[in-house]
């Protein structure tokens, strides 16, 4: 298990710096991956600092690099890095990279390990998906993953507060403006596992989402999950058809900061105006707001902070304290 462990991350490890070298080195790494790079403004030393890379538009340019230099067929495939497929004649099989015509963006594990690859495609296009990633291996299981949590372990330490985003492009535009305490979910709505890796760091938490409906849902979705951990959550949301990403690149680092500083919510207050603004003055959609929000205040273990929640969110809901309470102890009672 051990040996089989450390052969993946030494040949994940080789696949990352073939597609580095393909990026950097090869015709079609810089007249594609390197120019696609450079117009989203990523510089060389953030290209460095993540390892970025590119797979060329062939077949098995990977595998066969790979077979000369003695990885076999078996364990590229226990990687996620070939696929296998029937062939025409009977009993014949193709195995070709999964990679292809993409840039690569590595995926590392919290002491800096490659474990898996996010694909992007260069183009839209409809019948293909704009990100391909890794399938889950014995070293890579995407649930327990933060995309840049071995560059953002540091300074999340030191700045004692992790953004959280949704995507690659996020954490790295991000790092490059000078703001390194940033790691994303990857798009999925996140999980106990990434919640306690954060929590090794830091227990203050500002999530960074799209202000879309997609944003806004995803945002509300798991953060039950996070207060019950005992963590301190905010939450920043970005105009329309911005991410992290879009928007730091148009005002910069510093004014990114002065937004944040402007616009972050504490989950709770977030979660009480956006439920709220869906319920319109219909008082019966208002009363099922008011057990939503303080479904949320009971999942807070700290009796002080939960009170002072109580008390802050009565006022913006402008219902009575005792109330709140009193619902609050209903629920806990309703769930034991
Ligand atoms: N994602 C994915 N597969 C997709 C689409 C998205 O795995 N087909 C994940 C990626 O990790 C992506 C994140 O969800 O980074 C957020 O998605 P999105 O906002 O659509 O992508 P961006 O990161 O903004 O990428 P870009 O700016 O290149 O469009
Ligand atoms: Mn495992
Ligand atoms: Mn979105
Ligand atoms: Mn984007
Ligand atoms: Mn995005």
């Amino acid at each position: 298990r051990q040996n089989e462990r450390e052969s993946l991350f030494i040949v994940l490890n080789f696949a990352k710096t073939f597609f580095q070298n393909t990026l950097l080195k090869s015709d079609e790494g810089q007249s594609i991956g390197l120019s696609y790079f450079r117009e989203r403004g990523f510089t060389n030393p953030t290209i460095e600092a993540f390892e970025l890379g590119y797979s060329v538009d062939q077949w098995d340019a990977l595998m066969q690099e790979a077979e000369k230099r003695g990885y076999n067929r078996a364990l590229l495939e226990k990687a996620g890095l070939i696929l296998t497929r029937e062939g025409n004649a009977p009993g014949q099989v193709k195995q070709y990279d999964r990679f292809r015509g993409r840039v690569m963006f590595p995926i590392h594990n919290v002491s800096g390990r490659v474990i898996a690859f996010g694909a992007r495609i260069l183009k839209t296009d409809k019948n293909q998906p704009k990100y391909l990633n890794s399938p889950e291996t014995e070293v890579y299981h995407k649930s327990q993953v933060l995309y840049g949590i071995s560059q953002a372990k540091q300074t999340i330490r030191q700045e004692d507060n992790c953004f959280l985003t949704e995507g690659y492009t996020d954490v790295i535009s991000l790092y490059q403006a000078g703001i390194k305490n940033v790691v994303a979910s990857s798009g999925t709505s996140l999980t106990m596992e990434q919640i306690r890796l954060i929590s090794r760091f830091t227990q203050n938490v500002t999530m960074l989402y799209d202000g879309d409906a997609a944003g806004i849902k995803a945002a509300l979705r798991g953060v039950d999950m996070v207060l019950e951990e005992g963590l301190n959550v905010s939450i920043v949301t970005f105009p329309d058809n911005e991410d992290p990403d879009s928007y730091v690149r148009r005002v910069g680092g510093e004014a990114f900061k002065t937004y944040i500083k402007n616009n972050a919510l504490d989950f709770i207050r977030f979660k009480a105006e956006t439920l709220l603004r869906d319920a319109g003055e219909n008082p019966f959609r208002k009363a099922e707001v008011i057990a939503e929000v303080v479904e949320s205040i009971i999942k807070i273990p700290d009796p002080l902070k939960r009170q002072i929640f109580f008390r802050n969110t009565a006022q913006q809901l402008n219902v009575d304290e005792q109330t709140l309470i009193s619902e609050g102890n209903r629920l806990i009672r309703k769930q034991h």
